[in-house]
């Protein structure tokens, strides 16, 4: 069989899911992480973006960003361990630590390489990592490179991570990693239960609050924040993709990790510096974050009245405190026809289906925006009971 031929194959069973109306990935909209965007033509409410904070259309943050472009060009172009590092880099990396209440902190050109470089670097055979089942795939890949076992432990289940924990080697280095929100679902780890585990176990913690930084906390420091558990924690990680407005990632820990993390981790070595302007971007946005306080109000608003009016309207909706809103349909045909519906209404959602969750936990994934109009969510909620009314959801 010739390489393409699988590629064939797959393509046509990804005809089928479009000819079915099952298939609602790779779209374009113009611009994408706005309230109403562009597709086809037609506008539409986005309740799908990561923008949380609207910081990657804030005129602040674009604007430090258009001069960052003009001062520095438009990439580093080398590695960070080369002549891939100028001063926002730095100035970035302190001032993440800053905020995550950290000693230092190291910046990637993506969340994913974030996460799949600190694990593979911090961790050896010999070691173990317990990672919970429903972490990020970031995670998943740096338990891949990892040379330690890996026990993957059963959903925020204390029990499971405990009997993970017990039944490995006294003498072993052991780290616990977990998503800080979950990002399907919108759920929180359990971090204080994992702390209590691992100071019992002798364990490291690693947190990956890609979801969490900018949007939970009293000052959206994130999940941390929000337990009263920061300077408690080994390696706080996230990403820029989501509150804070562009591309790349971080790990924050004591200077001794993060100076090991910059000549031992292969993604961060191997791999080009993330554009400066890129971190003028989140620089600005962390100015805007401490700034402008009433944008995690208006975040936090906003989401309660969505999830509110849904719950009224009859939906089935998981508690969450994030800006995530998990719609349960338990059905994946319905799902797609509640997203397709949706679309034809003018509002884009996530369908979120096996494997990502279980086929009987399919949902409606829906992330909010500060950035979001009253009226386009009224209009919004006004859609979700016209089609869930029709598919008998409600
Ligand atoms: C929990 C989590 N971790 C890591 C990542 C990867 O981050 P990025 O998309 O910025 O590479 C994501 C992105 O979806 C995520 O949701």
């Amino acid at each position: 069989m010739a390489l393409s031929d699988k590629c064939r194959e797959f393509n046509a069973s990804i005809d089928s899911l479009k000819a079915a109306n099952q298939f609602f990935y790779l779209r374009q909209f113009d611009p994408a992480a706005s309230p109403v965007v562009t597709m086809d033509g037609r506008k539409l409410i986005m309740l799908g973006s990561n923008n949380y904070l609207g910081l990657a259309t804030h005129p602040r943050v674009v604007e430090a960003t258009v001069r960052a472009l003009e001062e520095y060009g438009t990439g580093a172009c080398s590695s960070r361990v080369l002549t891939g590092t100028t001063s926002l880099h730095n100035r970035l990396e302190r001032k993440l630590a800053e905020f995550k209440g950290m000693e230092a902190a190291v910046v990637f050109s993506t969340g994913f390489m974030t996460m799949m470089g600190t694990i593979s670097a911090m961790t050896e055979e010999g070691d173990v990592v317990l990672s919970d089942e429903f972490n990020h795939a970031s995670i998943v890949e740096g338990c891949r490179l990892t040379g330690a076992e890996v026990k993957v432990y059963k959903h925020n289940d204390m029990a499971s991570l405990e009997e993970g924990l017990a039944e490995c080697d006294a003498s072993s280095d052991k780290l616990i990693v977990t998503d800080g929100v979950f990002s399907m679902k919108g759920t929180l780890g359990n971090l204080p239960g994992i702390k209590k585990l691992a100071d019992r176990f002798g364990a490291s913690i690693m947190i990956d609050d890609a979801h969490g930084t900018g949007t939970i906390g009293a000052t959206g420091r994130g999940t941390l924040e929000y337990f009263d558990m920061e300077g408690q924690i080994d390696f706080v990680c996230g990403t820029f993709s989501k509150s804070l407005g562009t591309i790349g990632g971080f790990t924050a820990s004591t200077r001794e990790v993060v100076s090991y993390l910059k000549l031992r981790s292969r993604p961060f070595i191997f791999s080009a510096s993330p554009t400066p302007s890129s971190m003028a971007t989140v620089l600005a946005c962390l100015e805007v974050i401490d700034e402008e306080p009433e944008l995690i109000k208006k975040l936090g608003k906003n989401t309660d009245f969505l999830r509110e009016g849904l719950s009224e309207a009859g939906f089935s909706l998981e508690p969450t405190v994030t800006p995530i809103i998990p719609i349960l349909v338990g059905d994946e045909e319905k799902t797609f026809l509640m997203a397709g519906g949706l679309e034809d209404e003018g509002v884009i959602v996530n369908p979120v289906v096996s494997p990502a969750v279980p086929k009987e936990g399919s949902l409606i994934r829906v992330s909010m925006m500060a950035s979001l109009e009253n009226a386009d969510l009224q209009k919004a909620l006004d859609k979700f009971k016209l089609v869930g009314g029709r598919l008998g959801l409600i």
